[in-house]
């Protein structure tokens, strides 16, 4: 027989990684449709997360993906207040060979099937575009463009959400949460990392960024001069007198390399999957840097697609985005009572918001 104790099934039924509710397996030979929806919990509402469309090297790995990424949504969606628990698609395959009308569409009746128990969102290899062809075939499609109900581009909650986390990591640090006359490096001005700038400029920080894109540093330029650019992210890194390091482009930015080097006091920034492992977040700490967790402050885009089943409000988001700043620091308390990396304390007061949610079901 073959041997699957490290398989998928494992994970999910044995592992500490498991416990999921529902994992649904969906095929519709005739688009080509082949997904994995997973539901990690409903203990505080329904699932929400993102699809991925991505070209697997195999549906185990498919499968695996999913698992991992709607438990991080739970952990997710529970510190940013909401209502939801944590879910996750992901759809097989090369998006740019096998994305068609046809395709979305016969996905979208596999969310309708779902009743409600999902919602979902954009993620990687999906667009606002898809999602409003999703939501053709059910009520539980987030994501969507303006025109259809939703509310577009999520970067700019996303990137106050952070600019709260840098403010709670300053009055943790410094006993002030005012940015001005600090030193702040941004890796990555895309989308999130572009409002982020303008929120630091506008309160007086000395900003110095990085982009691989030219571009994307010529619109930060353009219209914010008396920003600094350097060269790369290992020339930002290493930037005498930097206080607060802000990752948003890549995930893994925090790794065995870059933190012994790190100048910064402070990591806060929107990148998704920041710590390359789970040892980083002691090194971290070891070295005297404080880590505000990536999955915490760049919660303001989930909040914003969470919003859009109640028909979206900006200026209700922004108040819930800005409770990022008290859940920033209520983590950094509970690292300091419990002797643990932020990041663990994080997961902590996740974990107990969905016990508190389960038991309040029974
Ligand atoms: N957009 C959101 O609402 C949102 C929400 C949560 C998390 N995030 C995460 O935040 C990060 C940024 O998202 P975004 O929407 O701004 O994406 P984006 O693609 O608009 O911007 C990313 C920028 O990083 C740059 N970049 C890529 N590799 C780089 C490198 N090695 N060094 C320096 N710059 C590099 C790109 O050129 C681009 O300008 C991503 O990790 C994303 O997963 C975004």
């Amino acid at each position: 027989m073959t041997d699957v104790t490290d398989g998928v099934l494992h994970t999910l039924f044995r592992s500490d990684q498991g416990g999921h509710e529902q994992v649904v397996l969906c095929q519709d030979r005739a688009s080509g449709l082949k997904a994995v929806i997973a539901l990690h919990s409903t203990a505080l509402g329904p699932a929400l997360g993102g699809t991925r469309f991505y070209p697997y090297a195999s549906e185990e790995a498919a499968v695996a993906d999913a698992l991992n990424l709607s438990r991080g949504m739970s952990y997710k969606n529970a510190l940013a207040g909401l209502e939801h628990g944590g879910g996750k698609a992901v759809i097989i395959g090369d998006p740019e060979q096998i994305k068609t009308e046809e395709l979305l569409l016969a996905y979208g009746r596999f969310v309708a099937s779902l009743g409600g128990r999902y919602v979902t969102a954009c993620d990687v290899g999906t667009y606002v575009a898809d999602m409003d062809v999703v939501a053709r075939e059910n009520r539980w499609t987030t994501g969507r463009s303006p025109e259809h109900g939703g509310a577009g581009d999520s970067s700019v909650l996303t990137a106050f959400g952070v600019y709260q986390g840098m403010r709670a990591s300053a009055q943790q640090l410094w006993g002030d949460p005012a940015l001005r006359g600090r030193k702040i490096g941004v890796a990555g001005v895309g989308k999130v990392g572009h409002h982020l700038v303008e929120h630091l400029v506008t309160d007086g920080a000395e900003v110095v960024v990085t982009d691989v894109r030219e571009e994307s540093v010529r619109r930060v330029t353009d219209r914010f001069p008396q920003v600094t650019v350097v060269a790369d992210t290992d020339a930002l890194i290493r930037t005498p007198g930097l206080d607060i390091y802000a990752p948003c482009a890549l995930g893994g930015a925090l790794n065995d390399e870059t933190v012994p080097v790190l100048t910064a006091t402070v990591v806060c920034g929107a990148a998704n999957n920041q710590l390359a492992h789970p040892g980083v977040e002691k090194d971290l700490a070891d070295r005297g840097i404080l880590y505000a967790p990536d999955y915490v402050v760049n919660a303001g885009g989930v909040i914003q697609v969470a919003d859009e089943l109640r028909g979206f409000d900006f200026d209700r988001c922004k108040v819930q985005a800005a409770r990022i700043f008290d859940t920033t620091l209520a983590i950094f308390a509970r690292a300091n009572e419990d002797g643990i990396p932020p990041a663990a304390a994080a997961d902590r007061i996740a974990e107990q918001r969905m016990a508190e949610g389960r038991a309040a079901r029974r």
